[in-house]
């Protein structure tokens, strides 16, 4: 693959953050990736840009670009990605390190377009090795409805505490699941009398975490969908307690493993998302082993797509799930170990959005050609939306 031109630029995600887009122009055509920009991060994930900030990073990804081009990459398969990080590390050790969110953009773009010069589609050029060929499984949406903690503003100094409120359908197709995915969503608006949407295009309320179950509960049934919750605990935790805003509430480990617990019998919840705090492996151990298989425990902020945590994880019982977001460890190679890990342990991969998203599909590429069983990109706002629409097409070019 010959390298044309290579050109970085800034782009504003869905909060308006600027964020940093690569176009890599080739033989075969242009091909741009832009990276998302997470709010409610793990302790653990790889910082996303340079120490000293955006601007240095974009500062020294422009001198790389321009070092790249007229070069030329032979990649026949993802491993081949690796004679790119060698340059990459090569230059980060002479001039500094360029953050997740930039690495991220790099080795993306070299897929796409090595996907495009090798005559296959993106999810088909990663599929191929991780799945010897065979035709992909399509994933199932799932869709923030309902949002409260870090994305959503507080209305009358209230909103939940939980981060997310999910719907996840268990449809026959792709297509279909997220079409009932947005009719529930209104659905979810009336009941709600919301009136305006948070970071990821969910709902946002002042109800307490409770009462938007409920409510999502009485959604769920009419459409026959499951019930997931992203708590993202750790946003709320500091030194040995769970502080809970709405209704003011304290709990240490055990009440909040009893309450997730209590949570998850009452509305039948499907899935759980960092139930506990990000350090805490043997709570989460514990929710595992009150559930049993009946409810994915996955870990986000637990594992952040970093293999060394994913193992932990795992061979300590800890989660039967986990959320792949490739800028958290911002290495594609990891992200394809971290995937053949959780092949071989049966562990539910779900591909995840960031909350500031760009217009950029990769996403679906990625969770398609893995593997993933789930999606989780939201259900509204276009930055969701073009993610949904690229699994669709895909969906479509298979039948
Ligand atoms: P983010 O969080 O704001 O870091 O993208 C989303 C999540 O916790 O799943
Ligand atoms: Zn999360």
């Amino acid at each position: 693959m010959f390298i044309r031109e290579l050109v970085p630029s800034f782009v504003k995600n869905s909060r308006g953050e600027r964020t940093v887009q690569i176009m890599l122009v080739t033989y075969e055509g242009r091909f741009k990736v832009s990276a998302p920009s997470g709010k409610s991060k793990g302790k653990h994930e790889v910082p996303s840009y340079n120490s000293k900030g955006i601007d240095r990073s974009m500062k020294l990804l422009r001198v790389f670009c321009r070092r790249l081009e007229n070069r030329n990459f032979m990649i026949r398969k993802i491993d081949d990605l690796k004679k790119v990080v060698e340059v990459v590390r090569r230059f980060e050790t002479r001039y500094g390190r360029f953050g997740g969110n930039v690495t991220y953009a790099i080795e993306s773009v070299f897929l796409k377009g090595a996907a495009a010069d090798n005559n296959k589609e993106f999810w088909e050029f990663i599929n191929d090795e991780v799945n010897n060929g065979k035709k992909p499984k399509m994933p199932m949406p799932v869709g923030n409805c309902i949002g409260g903690g870090l994305h959503s503003k507080v209305i009358d100094g209230k909103r939940p505490d939980f981060q997310e409120f999910l719907l996840i359908p268990k449809e026959k197709t792709f297509s279909r699941a997220a079409t009932v995915n947005l009719r529930a969503y209104e659905y979810a608006r009336k009941l709600l009398k919301a009136r305006s949407r948070n970071d990821e295009g969910a709902w946002r309320t002042n109800k307490t975490n409770e009462e938007v179950l409920d409510v999502l509960k009485t959604v769920a049934k009419k459409y026959k969908l499951r019930i997931g919750l992203d708590i993202a605990a750790s946003t709320f935790y500091d030194k040995g307690y769970y502080n809970y805003k709405n209704k003011s509430l304290v709990r240490d480990k055990v009440d909040q493993a009893d309450y997730v617990e209590r949570l998850i019998k009452k509305y039948k919840i499907f899935y759980v998302e960092d139930g506990m705090q990000e350090e805490d492996f043997s709570g989460y151990k514990e929710l595992l082993n009150v559930v049993k298989k009946g409810t994915l425990i996955v870990g986000d902020d637990l594992t952040t797509t970093n293999l060394k945590l994913v193992r932990r994880a795992v061979n300590g019982e800890a989660i039967n799930a986990m959320i792949v977001k490739p800028n958290q460890i911002g290495s594609i190679i990891e992200v394809r170990d971290v995937v053949n890990f959780c092949k071989k342990n049966k562990i539910v991969m779900i591909f995840s959005h960031r909350s500031g998203e760009t217009m950029d599909d990769t996403l679906a590429d990625y969770c398609v050609g893995f593997g993933g069983q789930f999606l989780k990109t939201g259900i509204f706002g276009r930055e969701r939306l073009i993610k949904l629409r690229r699994v669709m097409m895909i969906e479509k070019s298979l039948r």
